[in-house]
């Protein structure tokens, strides 16, 4: 009992001696990086324009080319190594040369502003991973409707009222998370997430006229048309290090990820359900369907986006309109008969829909 009571007091003593201090050490550290945030609002380059002006929060309709502030943010461990003291003095590279021309920040503005991007790492709603989240929340639910329904009958003692109000909440969450989920299946068209590195389709694809096969050869030889590795970048970015627009910023990430030996994480943009099937080869080789009939102008995206809504009725639209070229040699052996009633002129044309092209069973199975 008497070790209990010392031992108590000791904890109390700790807690009061500790407590103020971590109080004071959060409050000095919330000064400093509300000093880096001030200035990163408000100290200009030679140009006029204030940091947050280039190093943005919202991500912007059309690409901005410049890192955002959570990408600076990103790099803070290297920061607190190395400082960052060379992207003001030392400028390496056209672009840092222009964009932080006139920039001069003293030894102190320096570690504010590093104070202020690691505050912001910090910042939760940027580490929520929401959709893991939703889930949870979505199947807590019912699991608390089931611990509602044990109560009732284990022990009854929650009043009727309250019992009906939780249950009326719990159901209230879970319509909600569907509901707002169900809509999301319909945004798919115009879907242009933003993408772990400012990748430009129109920068690779016309201004550099490489083909699209090149880069997504899974067109010509199967279902999926894939997006490349880092080895296949690192083919011209191992001497490409800068670029026109963002710098040395987004290529260091393909320079980065290629030494670690790790997988850039694009997010998906056209993504059928599983139990639909679609193949790439049998459109782009056999059916000579072009890449911009299903995909739009790919090559004058900076941001790639859905311009399909990909539905079933939109493949069958097109297997009713789009006509088979018998011409090919492969029609005219595994559709005979079809062939037959062209050369007799039966049939003046044959679409994709008259090849089983509406057959439940090519689509889904
Ligand atoms: C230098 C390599 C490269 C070239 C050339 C290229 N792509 Fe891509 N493509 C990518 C990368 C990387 C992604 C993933 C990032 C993104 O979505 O922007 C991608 C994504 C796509 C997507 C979206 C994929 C998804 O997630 O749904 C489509 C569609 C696409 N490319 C079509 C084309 C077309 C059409 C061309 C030719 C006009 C082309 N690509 C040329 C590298 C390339
Ligand atoms: C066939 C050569 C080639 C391949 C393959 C290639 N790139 Fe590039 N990339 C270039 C060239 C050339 C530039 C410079 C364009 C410029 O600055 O105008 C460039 C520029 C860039 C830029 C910076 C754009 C700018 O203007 O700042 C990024 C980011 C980039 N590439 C990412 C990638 C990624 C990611 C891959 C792999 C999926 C890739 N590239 C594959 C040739 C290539
Ligand atoms: C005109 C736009 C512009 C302004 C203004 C600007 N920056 Fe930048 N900043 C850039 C660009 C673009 C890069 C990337 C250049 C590169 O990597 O070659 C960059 C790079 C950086 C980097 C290094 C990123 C890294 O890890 O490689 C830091 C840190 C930075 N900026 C902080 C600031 C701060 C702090 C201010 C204000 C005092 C500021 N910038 C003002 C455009 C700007
Ligand atoms: C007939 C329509 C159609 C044509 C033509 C077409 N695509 Fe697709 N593409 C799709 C559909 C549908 C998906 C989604 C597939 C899925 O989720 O299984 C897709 C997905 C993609 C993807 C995402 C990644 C993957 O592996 O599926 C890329 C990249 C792509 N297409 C590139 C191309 C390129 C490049 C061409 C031209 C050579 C092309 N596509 C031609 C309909 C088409
Ligand atoms: C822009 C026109 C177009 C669109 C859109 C299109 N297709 Fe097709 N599809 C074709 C053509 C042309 C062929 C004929 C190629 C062949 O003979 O294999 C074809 C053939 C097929 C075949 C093989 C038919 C057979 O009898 O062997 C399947 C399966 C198929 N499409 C699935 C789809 C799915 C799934 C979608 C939607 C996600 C889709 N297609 C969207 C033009 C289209
Ligand atoms: C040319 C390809 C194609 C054919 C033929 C086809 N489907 Fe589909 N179907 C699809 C695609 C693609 C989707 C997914 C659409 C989406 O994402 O909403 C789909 C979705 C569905 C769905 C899910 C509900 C929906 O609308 O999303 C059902 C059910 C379905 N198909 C039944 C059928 C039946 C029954 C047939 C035969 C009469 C058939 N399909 C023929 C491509 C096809």
């Amino acid at each position: 009992m008497a070790h209990i009571r010392k031992i108590s007091w000791m904890l109390i003593l700790l807690a009061l001696l500790w407590g103020p201090s971590m109080g004071q050490d959060k409050a000095v550290d919330s000064n400093v990086s509300r000093a880096g945030e001030k200035s990163f609002q408000s100290i200009v380059n030679a140009d006029g324009f204030t940091c947050v002006e280039c190093h943005y929060f919202d991500e912007p309709d059309s690409i901005n080319w410049n890192p955002s502030a959570m990408d600076l943010a990103g790099r803070v461990p290297i920061y607190n190594a190395e400082g960052i003291g060379v992207y003001f003095s030392d400028l390496k590279g056209a672009v840092l040369k222009k964009a932080h021309a006139g920039l001069s920040l003293s030894a102190e503005e320096q570690s504010e502003l590093i104070a202020y991007l690691n505050h912001l790492k910090a910042d939760p709603y940027l580490a929520s991973t929401p959709t893991r989240w939703r889930m949870f929340l979505f199947l807590g639910m019912f699991l608390f409707l089931i611990l509602l329904r044990v109560e009732k009958k284990r022990m009854d003692k929650l009043p009727k009222v309250a019992r009906r109000i939780l249950g009326i909440a719990a159901w209230g969450v879970i319509g909600v998370i569907l509901v707002q989920d169900a809509l999301g299946f319909n945004l798919s068209k115009n879907y242009a997430p933003v993408q772990p590195i400012k990748f430009s389709h129109l920068i690779h694809a016309t201004n550099n006229k490489i083909e699209c096969n090149y880069c997504h050869p899974g067109v010509l030889k199967g279902k999926n048309a894939g997006i490349p590795p880092v080895s296949l970048c690192m083919n011209c970015h191992r001497h490409q290090q800068e670029g026109t627009r963002t710098g040395k910023f987004e290529i260091r990430k393909v320079l980065q990820a290629a030494e670690d030996s790790v997988a850039i994480r694009w997010v998906r943009i056209h993504n059928l359900p599983d139990f639909a099937y679609f193949n790439h080869m049998q459109h782009v080789t056999i059916g000579g369907v072009e890449c911009i009939t299903c995909h739009g102008v790919v090559e004058d995206m900076h941001i790639v986006e859905q311009v399909e809504d990909l539905s079933m009725g939109w493949c069958i639209k097109c297997h009713d309109e789009t006509k088979v070229d018998f011409s090919n040699n492969y029609y005219k052996t595994y559709y005979p008969a079809l062939n037959d009633s062209l050369l007799t002129g039966r049939m003046d044309s044959i679409m994709v829909s008259d090849i089983n092209g509406r057959e439940c069973s090519i689509c889904h199975y």
